[in-house]
């Protein structure tokens, strides 16, 4: 048997990652970040200088990507490139190379075999359509492209990294209308995902409510005779 899945899919910054980390921490289960995957890849095409327009040659470097995730961090041809990969110009060419079908079909038994027992947690934008659509449970996480971007801003502040607000929420407008307008694997909800709307939830809210959902999937024991 199958082991089970939760999706989590949303658009950028919506805290899909957090949760998903903390969903499976709570569980015991994996956890898939499939956006680093597509990350990956646009650090790769940056990397080798291949041209994102050349359909074949970007779906190469996703297929051929030698790729570890650690607790601490992600490997890139035994490169240490975390914090590499969230920079905003690595995902801003993710989010561009994302529409090639040839990518997405490299890319899909590489996600696929993350599911492992216990159970997996995946996140990332057609998880819930696409990749696993026989998950036990679907999750579209959204919150407002202000939230987002004040999340994103405080985040890149921690970091060290200076930041304009004005520009992230545009930034933020302007990737989910690519996610969202592609005509392959676009951002939508699952027909039968649970929309969570994380505008004005805390984490921790967030992560208790896909928990109470979860709870509710379960089968229930068998009554005692
Ligand atoms: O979740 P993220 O911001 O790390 O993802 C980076 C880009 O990768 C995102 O703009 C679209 C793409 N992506 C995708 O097309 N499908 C996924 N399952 C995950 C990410």
């Amino acid at each position: 048997m199958l082991s089970p899945v939760i999706t989590i899919d949303g658009p950028t910054a919506s805290g899909k990652g957090t949760v998903a980390h903390r969903v499976a921490q709570a569980l015991g289960w994996g956890v898939l970040d499939s956006g680093a995957l597509y990350r990956l890849t646009a650090l790769s095409v940056l990397q080798q200088a291949i041209d994102p327009e050349d359909i074949p040659a970007v779906a190469r470097a996703g297929q051929q990507l030698e790729v570890s995730f650690h607790p601490k961090g992600v490997m890139l041809f035994g490169h240490e490139v975390s914090e590499l990969i969230r920079q905003e110009h690595v995902g801003n060419l993710a989010s561009r190379l994302a529409p090639n079908p040839a990518l997405r079909q490299a890319l899909l038994e590489r996600q696929r075999a993350f599911r492992q027992p216990p159970g997996l947690v995946a996140d990332g934008r057609d998880m819930g359509t696409i990749v696993f659509k026989d998950a036990s449970l679907k999750i579209f996480l959204v919150a407002d492209a202000q939230a987002r971007a004040e999340r994103r801003c405080k985040q890149l502040i921690e970091k060290g990294i200076s930041a304009n607000l004005d520009d992230l929420v545009a930034d933020m407008r302007e990737r989910d209308a690519r996610d969202i307008e592609r005509a392959v694997a676009p951002l939508l909800p699952a027909s039968d995902a649970h929309v969570v709307d994380s505008s004005q939830l805390t984490v921790e809210q967030t992560v208790q409510n896909v928990l109470d959902l979860w709870s509710r999937v379960l089968p229930t024991p068998p009554a005692q005779a």
